[in-house]
């Protein structure tokens, strides 16, 4: 799919004159290059894609597009699950690809200051350097980047006990539609100063500015991990044991969902074959406790025992070794991809209170039978954050696009009904936007658009993102 050029009124040569001309890039090629996230297989190539190294350059760009009506889209490692760094509009790709050095640890203080091409992991080994902890760990980790994880608001697996991007973020400098440059907060742990406009900037999917650096809150480092792999019968089972297991006082710092198919598809994908799954297993929980000293995994391990026997779990593996950990972790972080290559999708980011998260697998499956579709699930359990991927196989091509249009309403309407919203982590973007309306009330979506209009008032930056069309 590729959109229909726009002509803005303004010539890309220009950009030149703004930063060096080697990180202009103008040639069909390397515009195609940015064209595409992880998002299905949507292409919208961009009629620049600009390079700059520094806040200044930033700032000069969007001078430049603020002046002359010119959409820019900030893209980093283009991981993304929603269509968030697609230029569905043309014009500008700002590239953050170049701003990438941790400016500093700081370890008296226990902050990280990054720019935001920073990869992700590579943060974590930094601060691990130090014996710290950058908690967040999308299953890209390895790839993707730290502006990318603001502009979603990222999650993973340790966000269950850690949390999700927000919560490791304490003040960030962002370049404004109009090329100003605004500290949101101060680089405190605390701050009650004003509107929250550091919370505000997180997950505004580059809508609202375009984050330039950002000061991030670090943790001591755990030292020990413990890891199991838990089988269930019935992926029912599984789901219900997840509430009892906080209930029992379980503080589990990751807890995952894989029906039977994720674990299979991953498998294949990877060709790691173990652990061998028994033919009736239908869904399996894989739970990690962390702790400072080795004497303190088996007491958190212990507690969750009766709870997951109690749901008719069957026998517990647990991962001794350090390789048999980083094995069952690598098979779940490849769900993703495993599913991509298997047959067009669709993916769906649902999150619900997770006492809900059994009616919630409950509804998916009854949808699926109601619409003919097959779906894999997966995701973040602990979070009641189900990663809800819909098959197309062999269905045809209009079928799949009007089951899905209404599939996808029902679902959301469900997800709704039970407490829970749209997207838990991987932001609406371009391919959840027209179900906004689902979750949020038309007086909450003009409160958003009355904020985009202030901060961005020619609606340059990102355009025809997160607002229903
Ligand atoms: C995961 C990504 C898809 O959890 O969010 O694997
Ligand atoms: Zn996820």
């Amino acid at each position: 799919m590729e959109q229909l050029r726009h002509e803005h009124g303004w010539n890309p040569e220009d950009l030149k004159s703004l930063l060096a001309p080697e990180r202009v890039h103008l040639g069909k090629a390397s515009r195609r290059d940015h064209a595409s996230d992880e998002t299905e297989d949507l292409v919208f190539v961009p009629d620049a894609v600009v390079e700059p190294m520094s806040t200044a350059e930033v700032s000069r760009v969007l001078a430049y597009a603020h002046d002359h009506n010119v959409p820019v889209t900030a893209a980093g490692a283009r991981t993304g699950l929603s269509g968030g760094a697609l230029p569905v509009q043309g014009g500008i790709l700002l590239s953050t690809r170049r701003m990438n050095r941790i400016v500093a640890i700081d370890t008296l203080n226990h902050q990280a200051v990054v720019e935001p091409g920073v990869i992700t992991e590579e943060l974590s080994n930094a601060a691990a350097a130090h014996g710290l902890m950058y908690a967040v760990d999308p299953a890209s980790r390895g790839t993707c980047t730290i502006g990318g994880n603001l502009a979603e608001n990222s999650g993973g697996p340790r966000a269950v006990k850690y949390g999700v991007t927000k919560d490791w973020v304490l003040n960030l400098e962002v370049v404004l539609a109009d090329g100003t440059v605004m500290q949101t907060g101060a680089n405190t742990l605390k701050n009650s100063t004003g509107y929250n406009l550091t919370q505000l900037m997180v997950g505004s999917e580059g809508t609202l500015g375009i984050v330039t650096q950002a000061t991030l809150k670090l943790l001591p480092l755990p030292t020990h991990q413990a890891l199991m792999l838990v089988p269930f019968k019935s992926a029912k089972d599984a789901c219900a044991a997840v509430a009892d297991l906080f209930q029992a006082g379980a503080v589990p710092s990751a807890l995952e969902f894989m029906e039977r198919d994720a674990v299979l598809l991953a498998q294949d994908f990877t060709d790691v074959h173990e652990p061998v799954l028994q033919p009736d297993d239908e869904a399996h929980l894989l739970i990690e406790v962390d702790a400072f000293a080795q004497d303190d995994l088996m007491p958190q391990c212990e507690r969750m025992l009766p709870v997951l026997e109690m749901h008719n779990a069957g026998e517990v593996l647990f991962a001794e070794s350090a390789a048999e950990k980083e094995k069952l972790w690598f098979l779940r972080r490849r769900v993703g991809e495993a599913v991509k290559a298997e047959s067009v999708y669709k993916e769906e980011d649902t999150v619900v209170p997770r006492g809900e998260l059994p009616a919630l697998l409950e509804a998916v499956k009854a949808l699926g039978k109601v619409h003919g579709f097959r779906s894999i699930c997966y995701g973040h359990a602990g979070d009641g954050n189900l990663h809800v991927n819909i098959l197309k196989d062999g269905m045809d091509d209009n079928a799949w696009e009007a089951m899905m249009k209404v599939a996808i309403r029902d679902l959301f309407t469900r997800v709704v009904e039970l407490g829970g919203t749209l997207s838990g982590e991987h932001g609406i973007g371009l391919v959840q936007k027209d179900f906004m309306d689902v979750a949020c009330s038309d007086r909450a979506l003009d409160v958003m658009k009355g904020i985009k209009a202030l901060l961005d008032p020619k609606g340059i930056l990102n355009p025809g993102k997160i607002f229903p069309s």
